[in-house]
């Protein structure tokens, strides 16, 4: 079989190594602690499936969507941009719905990146931002995201000619896997810079729901002028717990989100109109659950951060995401430590390095499990004699 040159530029993603890993181990009978994929375990309000229910009894639930969305997705999309941020927005050519943010994300270097093209990619960064840009024959340009930056790329850094050959700046704050969070001077920063230089900003909002300790994100498109300039992608997974579902939108300027529609008409028929209606009831319904979901997160966020830390481990307790981004200890690598936590305590998490050469010295704990799980891995941590 002569395969693709293309397919020896990308690894396997990430999370297919290491869900093959946890398969083996419980397996093995291990009982497995699992701080790894950003997968909420909480369960998908009930109006939502209510309303999946109800438009599955419809005859047209099973026939074609329209892939850049149903109109009162879309609809539904610009309303609640409207209502979250104060962020207006047209349905019809600023808004398309997504099988997933990930579907967008890796389909957006296809309508804007030619070989030989630079996109602008923090590091670490979710991994499909880097991928999918080598798939569409671009180059990564890696922007360093560390603790001595806030993790914040420093955009005046930045070689001349690197960026005159730049079509793209990824954003994505609150950010996976750091954790860190960017104010507003900050992204008006990298709108200016995204202005002076024809670049498209694309901004991943993935985690704008998930604040802390009274902290609301801000979307991009907040800042005047963005729009020109901006293209961001969101998703239902995180905020109303469906991961499963396979359901975002991309939103901003209506040039670049024709450009993806473009794209995406031409690969996939759009999302089920089933989960598209469900979609809508989320984004239209009542929000207590995303406060609720947000009270839970933060309960188990400081279970883990004070365990952490009382071990000796020294960081940031973020704001937001529900990610925990932890300095290894000195000896260890990224990978040695994943693999001392995984053998020594069944504790699994996610090697920095896996999300960029920056994220060597780290390891992700995503907190998407009870915190008496938390709890109980940090005693495991105690007993292994596992400090910071
Ligand atoms: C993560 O855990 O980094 C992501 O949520 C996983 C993914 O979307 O693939």
């Amino acid at each position: 079989m002569k395969k693709s040159h293309r397919l020896d530029k990308i690894p396997p993603y990430l999370f297919v190594k290491i869900e093959e890993k946890k398969a083996q181990l419980l397996k093995d009978g291990v009982d497995v602690i699992d701080f790894g994929i950003g997968d909420p375990d909480l369960p998908t309000p009930k109006h939502i499936f209510d309303k999946m229910h109800e438009v599955l009894e419809s005859p047209e639930a099973g026939q074609y969507p329209t892939s850049k969305g149903e109109f009162s997705f879309r609809q539904a999309v610009a309303n609640w941009y409207k209502k979250r941020f104060n962020v207006t927005l047209d349905p019809a050519t600023e808004v398309c719905a997504l099988i997933g943010s990930k579907e967008g994300l890796a389909h957006l270097p296809l309508a804007f990146i030619d070989p030989g093209d630079i996109a602008l990619i923090p590091d670490p960064s979710y991994p499909v931002y880097k991928i999918c840009t080598t798939l569409a024959g671009g180059e990564p340009y890696l922007l360093p995201l560390t603790a001595k930056n806030n993790f914040l790329a420093d955009l005046a850094n930045i070689p001349k000619d690197i960026i005159k050959k730049a079509k793209l700046l990824y954003v994505n704050y609150p950010n996976n896997p750091t954790g860190a969070v960017a104010d507003k001077d900050y992204l008006t920063k990298c709108v200016k810079f995204c202005q002076e230089n024809n670049i498209l900003l694309v901004s991943d909002l993935a985690y704008s729901e998930m604040g802390y300790d009274g902290y609301f994100p801000h979307s991009i498109l907040e800042i005047p002028g963005a729009k020109d300039v901006t293209i961001e992608f969101h998703s239902l997974s995180k905020t109303y717990n469906m991961t499963g579902w396979r359901i975002g939108m991309a939103v901003g300027n209506s040039e670049a989100i024709s450009a993806l529609a473009t794209i995406k008409s031409n690969i996939d028929s759009g999302a089920f109109k089933a989960i598209q209606m469900a979609g809508a009831a989320a984004l239209t319904g009542p929000q207590d659950c995303v406060a609720d979901n947000n009270k839970i997160f933060a309960e188990r966020r400081n279970v883990l951060y004070d365990g952490l830390t009382s071990l000796g481990f020294k960081f940031l307790k973020p704001q937001a995401t529900f990610y925990m981004w932890v300095p290894v200890p000195k000896a260890e690598t990224s990978a040695s430590f994943t693999e001392k936590l995984l053998e020594k305590c069944g504790i699994l998490v996610v090697p920095g390095s896996g999300y960029g050469s920056s994220g060597e010295g780290y390891v992700r704990f995503a907190i998407t499990l009870p915190k008496e799980r938390i709890a109980e891995a940090i005693g495991r941590l105690k007993e292994a004699g596992i400090t910071g």
